[in-house]
């Protein structure tokens, strides 16, 4: 018991309003999660109770500063027994929600064994190495191997632009830059073309090159992708492996917080 409710409950400094205040506290909304109780305010979904809270729920596309997209589906968790997407759905009053179970990491395994089977994600090559969310995921949820067949999409890598380049072979379609750019930056610069299996990313300039676009290093789609596929030029391995984010440590502790830091380090 807290002490200020001691102090309530000894009769001391009890006032109407504290009574009221705490009647209110006790009548607010709330979910179980993960057999605690989480409070949540109207038009919040489980993803954002949850992260409020500080209880991390793996995810790809989801980004708290863009509407919810529900494309990954690695945010599955359960809700009063069945699956859904936290970062889509809304909270509701009493909610029973189950965020770690085995059977849910089996299932964000499943997904991820997937993600990295479509496209060709080389870590150890990669220059996003242990700051990509990715990569981080599989890790926070036990993924060992692909499980799968590689796919060894041939996809291509754009160079033209002279402080970015794009590889397309480890997009993920999340859309976060495709979000960022028409919604922040007022650009429009990407777009997801085709269906299914054959979707990929875009850039809408009449070559289809990035070198053709006005996209900048302040633009926040320079700073959203979760993977390898949006890249700086010239800062190659300014940050050994070894010493990057989610080297130091899971993406449970620090969530979202890699395009906090490409952020710092484009300013620098
Ligand atoms: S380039 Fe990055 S941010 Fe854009 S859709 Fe692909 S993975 Fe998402
Ligand atoms: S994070 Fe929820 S569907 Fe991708």
């Amino acid at each position: 018991m807290s002490e200020q409710s001691s102090v309530r409950l000894d009769g001391q400094g009890t006032t109407a309003e504290a009574v009221s205040d705490e009647v209110a506290r006790s009548e607010e909304a709330s979910i179980l999660l993960d057999g605690q109780k989480v409070p949540f305010s109207e038009g919040q979904t489980i993803m954002d109770a949850a992260m409020a809270a500080g209880t991390y729920i793996p995810h790809l596309c989801h980004n708290p500063e863009f509407k919810p997209h529900g494309s990954c589906r690695v945010c599955v968790v359960t809700v009063n027994g069945r699956t859904a997407a936290a970062c889509t759905m809304p909270a509701q009053k009493d909610q029973v929600v189950e965020t770690s179970t085995e059977a849910l990491q089996t299932e964000r395994r499943r997904l991820l064994q997937m993600l990295f089977v479509e496209g060709n994600h080389v870590c150890p090559a990669c220059e996003a190495s242990g700051n990509c969310q990715l990569q981080a995921v599989a890790y926070y949820v036990g993924m060992l191997s692909p499980h799968y067949n590689h796919f060894y999409p041939q996809r291509p890598v754009d160079a033209s632009h002279p402080d970015f380049f794009i590889d397309f072979n480890r997009c993920i379609l999340c859309e976060l830059c495709v979000r960022a750019s028409r919604d922040m930056d007022g650009k429009d610069l990407f777009a997801i073309s085709g269906r299914g299996i054959n979707s990929r990313l875009v850039v809408n300039s009449p070559s289809g090159r990035l070198g053709d676009t006005d996209f900048h290093t302040g633009d926040k789609a320079a700073h959203v992708c979760p993977v390898g596929a949006i890249l700086f030029k010239h800062q190659g391995y300014d940050k050994p492996i070894g010493e990057r984010l989610y080297d130091r440590q899971p993406i449970s502790e620090v969530g979202d917080a890699r395009a906090a830091e490409q952020g710092d380090q484009s300013n620098e």
